[in-house]
């Protein structure tokens, strides 16, 4: 077993948070962003079959809403929450495409793959928008967000990436939102990877919506998304939508009205979702999640930089999410022997999304603690001595390319 010490933040040693059981089918953990490993519990819940008219579903629709919206803290009174089905691109597409109007103008924060998607579904809205676009993890900056605004007054929307999960990198969305406010334009937020592990309190951070999804933080299975935002934007939105569907504005006056879902319902994932989101209140709320990821993230970042293997991102930006590794420089490293040597020890990780040099990313989110990164750390450690990797050190080129953010 590797001794694993921390090197930064969370200073307890024993897990605090309830007991996380080994999956019981016996399948590997998935170290990604979601679909991610889910209780028991979880799964189990979605043993029962539901009306999706039936008033006890209508209940569960009702407790859905308000516990997401309960994550918000002070200042929820002012917001929504509004479930949309089908994966989180569905939600975010519903969000671009509900509130901001068609004659409207969008500056896109993109680093990365979901700021480039915000990009790309805005297109095939026809909805007019420019793109602030810093490559593949560089974050986009309070004073670079202010110099675009003052120059195009006719931008009325910015659209955000919280945690950028191609990267890993946690975006400054307190400094966006100050300037994105301070020029008197709205703000959209992608939290898809973030929300229910890192505050995002209307109190402390303004913002018009956000969108994020089953299948993330709260630790359900994939199925639906949703989407939270003021209700005098809810309102607004009347007829903005192209879209019969992922009408957001539809869907919540509709469940406003008759407490169902326009559309079919995609039922067990809802009953998966009531019983990940009692785990979740029983852990803490964001708090308890957050402690737990950031545990997770601080033994495996700590193990694996004990191997050699060096982050893309300083510790300033790492997300208690998703952490991206340099591959080794060594030829003897392969990635795709690399993930079967890791998925036989019982671990699924992530293929890199960098497009400079090569990488990998190991997710922190899911049911999963400080014990099993280590065996994470360990299985790292073992599937290189398997390959014949004696220096796990990435290439020159890649030290090169994080300075560049340091700088
Ligand atoms: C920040 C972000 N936005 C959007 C998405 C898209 O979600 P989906 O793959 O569920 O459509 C993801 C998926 O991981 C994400 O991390």
């Amino acid at each position: 077993m590797v001794f694993v010490k921390t090197l930064f933040w969370s200073p307890v040693m024993t897990p605090s948070h309830p007991k996380i059981e080994q999956p019981r089918l016996g399948e590997p953990y998935l170290l990604t962003p979601g679909p991610l490993t889910t209780s028991y519990a979880v799964k189990e819940a979605m043993l029962k079959d539901w009306g999706s008219w039936d008033d006890d579903f209508r209940a569960m629709t009702r407790e859905l809403r308000s516990s997401l919206l309960g994550l918000l803290g002070d200042g929820a009174d002012a917001f929504d929450c509004v479930p949309m089905q089908g994966s989180g691109s569905f939600s975010v597409e519903a969000m671009l495409a509900s509130f901001i109007p068609p004659e409207g103008k969008a500056l896109v924060l993109a680093n990365g793959a979901y700021g480039q998607r915000s990009a790309q579904t805005l297109q095939y809205l026809g909805r007019d928008h420019i793109v602030l676009d810093k490559g593949d993890y560089l974050p986009p900056r309070g004073d670079e967000v202010a110099r675009i605004l003052a120059d195009d007054p006719a931008i009325t929307h910015v659209v955000a990436i919280h945690c950028e999960t191609s990267s890993g990198i946690l975006n400054p969305v307190e400094e966006i939102s100050e300037a994105t406010y301070a020029a008197g334009r709205k703000l959209l937020i992608d939290s898809m990877s973030a929300f229910g592990a890192i505050e995002l309190r209307p109190s402390d951070i303004r913002y018009e919506a956000m969108v994020s999804s089953a299948n993330k933080c709260i630790e359900g299975v994939p199925g639906f998304g949703f989407i939270v935002a003021r209700k005098n934007e809810l309102e607004a939105a009347k007829g903005n939508s192209h879209s019969l569907s992922l009408d957001v504005h539809a869907q919540w006056a509709h469940m406003n009205k008759t407490g169902q879902w326009r559309f079919t319902p995609p039922t067990h994932v809802v009953a998966a979702f009531i019983e990940a989101l009692r785990a979740h209140a029983a852990e803490g709320g964001v708090a308890g999640r957050g402690a737990r990821y950031t545990r997770n993230r601080d033994v495996m970042v700590a193990g694996m930089r004990e191997l050699g293997f060096e982050t893309l991102l300083d510790n300033r930006w790492l997300s208690p999410i998703i952490v991206t590794f340099f591959c080794p420089a060594d030829e003897k490293f392969v990635f795709d022997r690399f993930y079967n040597l890791m998925k036989d020890k019982g671990f699924i990780i992530y293929p890199g999304k960098l497009t400079v040099v090569d990488s990998f990313r190991v997710g922190c989110i899911g049911q999963m603690d400080e014990v099993v990164m280590r065996n994470v750390v360990r299985a790292a450690k073992e599937s290189l001595e398997e390959m014949g990797v004696t220096n796990a050190a990435p290439p020159l080129r890649a030290l090169e390319e994080r300075a560049k953010l340091a700088a």
